[in-house]
């Protein structure tokens, strides 16, 4: 696990689960709440839980804020994904600023990224492949996927709110799995708030499909619990 700021609240902090596979013990989250509070933090947020860690979380006081379905693209649909036909280009490290603009505009605060926090999505996955559309010279579409071992990642989607419903998105999902495919990838992951119906039917519409399996972020209010995670 690792300590990151959430983007644009100091007071918060997020606590990153690295392997989703490792269920975390409440002594650790006591432990990461413990450095949180004395650096500061008022807010500690996790990333997404699976449902083991996620009952860990409660126990020891988190509150969930967000719930995600989690959804898989299997073989068939990487190979069969078409070539998008908007025109995506490389988003390098300069353009993370403007990224992460509109990656807010587009999901809203405490959602919204910053550029720091962009890179680091970058690099969650030990390859990436990140892309960008523009509009008259300004990004308004970006998309992070990334894989490690034989499974693809749809990290990050985001379109801006004055571009939405023309396709921008379809476009850079079609380009990960043609990248995936590319890479031989056996398989696409993606999560996004089981509320988010348009991204729900945006992925269920490239062969995405809905997994039993819900993850969770979740919060500690670090002012109101003590130490061992009870109120003071
Ligand atoms: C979800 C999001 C990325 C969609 O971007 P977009 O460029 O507007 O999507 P597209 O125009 O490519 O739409 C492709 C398909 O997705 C579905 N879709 C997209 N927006 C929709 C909406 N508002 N309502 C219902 N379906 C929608 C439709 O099936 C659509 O196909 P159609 O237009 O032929 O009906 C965009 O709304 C967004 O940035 N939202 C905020 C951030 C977010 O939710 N990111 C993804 C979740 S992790």
């Amino acid at each position: 696990m690792r300590l990151e700021p959430w983007p644009h609240d100091e007071q918060a902090a997020q606590l990153v689960v690295l392997d989703p596979d490792v269920v975390p013990t409440t002594d650790e989250l006591l432990g990461w709440a413990d450095t949180a509070r004395e650096r500061g933090h008022r807010l500690l947020r996790t990333s997404a839980l699976s449902p083991p860690a996620a009952a860990v979380a409660r126990r020891v006081g988190f509150v969930p804020i967000d719930t995600l379905a989690l959804l898989r693209a299997d073989a068939d649909a990487i190979r069969s994904a078409p070539r998008p036909t908007v025109r995506t280009r490389p988003l390098r490290p300069a353009h993370h600023e403007r990224a992460a603009h509109l990656d807010r505009a587009a999901f809203g605060d405490p959602w919204g990224n910053d550029a720091a926090s962009f890179g680091r999505i970058r690099h969650a996955t030990p390859i990436h492949r990140s892309r960008r559309i523009d509009v008259d010279g300004r990004i308004v579409a970006v998309a992070v996927s990334g894989a490690g071992g034989a499974t693809g990642y749809v990290q990050r989607l985001a379109v801006h709110p004055d571009h939405q419903r023309r396709g921008l998105a379809r476009a850079l999902v079609l380009d990960a799995l043609v990248w995936m495919r590319r890479r031989k990838l056996t398989a696409a992951y993606v999560n996004t708030a089981v509320t988010n119906q348009p991204a729900l039917a945006l992925y269920k519409s490239l062969g995405f499909h809905l997994l039993d399996e819900q993850l969770t972020i979740a919060e500690l209010d670090l002012a109101a619990a003590g130490a061992d995670g009870t109120a003071p």
